[in-house]
């Protein structure tokens, strides 16, 4: 049985792994989706180990890491700034990354990091949290949905030459719902 995952803030020596990491789980996630030359494009822009480091330094953004042991099986980027003007809830702060490693989904992991991601969000003063999510990333949409996200407008996202137009969902930090397990797993 795998054991759960934990959760802890990244450091600058978690770069290169990351770096791996944030790859990895962005070609998991949209392979079937768009152009293997466009996510190639977009990986090599974001997911190098320099952009990752200076990710990891940067005063703006708070990056949560899910760990098995010494490996990593997720992470996310809670960031700071303007968000877009649908946005009209107090103190917002943006899930700008929240990602598992495929062979991590599935079984209540992504609930628990939410929770994590909960925590962080409270613990820098946040009381909204926002995100865009890619409109075909229906599972993405599903779980945020059960979790009392709502879609309040839509943002453009620039994608591999094009203009994507993403869903933005917020909720307020104490509202985010926590289903109980089921006990069902995908193995089950
Ligand atoms: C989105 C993501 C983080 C969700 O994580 P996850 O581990 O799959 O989520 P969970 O297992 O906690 O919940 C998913 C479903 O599994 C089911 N589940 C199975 N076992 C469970 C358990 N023990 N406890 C809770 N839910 C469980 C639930 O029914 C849940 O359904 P729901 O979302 O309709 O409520 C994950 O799928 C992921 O990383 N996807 C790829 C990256 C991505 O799309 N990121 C979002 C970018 S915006």
């Amino acid at each position: 049985m795998t054991p759960p995952l934990t959760f802890r803030r990244g450091a600058s020596d978690d770069a290169e792994a990351l770096a791996n990491l944030a790859a990895r789980t962005f070609l998991e996630t949209y392979r079937d989706f768009e152009e293997v030359q466009d996510n190639a494009d977009y990986v090599a822009k974001h997911f190098q180990v320099p952009a990752v480091a200076r990710l990891l330094a940067d005063p703006q953004a708070a990056t949560l890491l899910a760990v098995w042991g010494a490996d990593l099986a997720g992470y996310s980027v809670l960031r700071a700034g303007t968000p877009p003007s649908c946005v009209s809830g107090a103190k917002p702060l943006q899930l700008e990354r929240f990602y598992l490693a495929e062979a991590a989904t599935g079984r209540g992991e992504g609930t628990r990091f939410l929770r994590a991601v909960q925590a962080e969000a409270r613990r820098l003063g946040a009381l909204t949290l926002w995100l865009g999510v890619y409109h075909r990333n229906a599972r993405a949409i599903r779980f945020y949905e059960a979790r009392g996200f709502r879609q309040i407008g839509e943002r453009d996202f620039p994608f591999g030459g094009k203009i994507f137009v993403d869903p933005v969902y917020a909720i307020a930090v104490d509202e985010i719902r926590f289903p109980e397990p089921t006990g069902l797993t995908r193995e089950s």
